[in-house]
């Protein structure tokens, strides 16, 4: 364990991709909080982005993970709250700079676009890539909110 709790969420299209990420981040060593939804029935992404929200300001967890179809309705939905830096990527090198250049506590996943594989290597390289903490990226993070 590293106490560091991993919030995650998915919708519907999401939800299988979900429960393996689930078993991989937790053999990673995080702790987690799974904020739903919990099957296959129909549901709406943003009620779901807006719980890995809360979490994440409500000081439950540290990181937040997202899962719909695209990544992008469930990161626009967490984009609404204040603090919270939802990115969505597609490889490991949009992983890498939403965490050295954004400072991204959100990573988003379209469950519909890439594989599981893919998924995976996203959010092993978004959980262990640090932020470039300097002047340049602080500024405009800073502008963000
Ligand atoms: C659900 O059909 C789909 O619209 C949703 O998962 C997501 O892709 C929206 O952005």
């Amino acid at each position: 364990m590293n106490n560091i709790t991993v919030a995650i969420a998915a919708d519907h299209a999401g939800y299988g991709l979900k429960e393996e990420l689930k078993k991989y981040v937790s053999d990673l060593g995080y702790d987690i909080l799974d904020c739903g939804t919990n099957s296959q029935e129909s549901v709406d992404y943003p009620d779901f982005g807006k719980a890995v929200a809360d979490s994440i300001i409500g000081g439950r967890a540290e990181r937040g993970v997202l899962v719909c179809g695209t990544g992008i309705g469930i990161s626009i939905s967490a984009n609404r709250y204040q603090g919270i830096r939802a990115a969505v990527c597609h490889d490991v090198t949009t992983a890498r700079y939403a965490r050295e250049h954004n400072d991204a506590n959100v990573i988003a996943l379209g469950a519909r676009i890439i594989g599981t594989s893919v998924a995976k290597d996203c959010l092993n390289v978004f959980l262990s890539t640090p932020f470039e903490n300097n002047e340049r990226h602080l500024k405009r993070i800073m502008k963000l909110d």
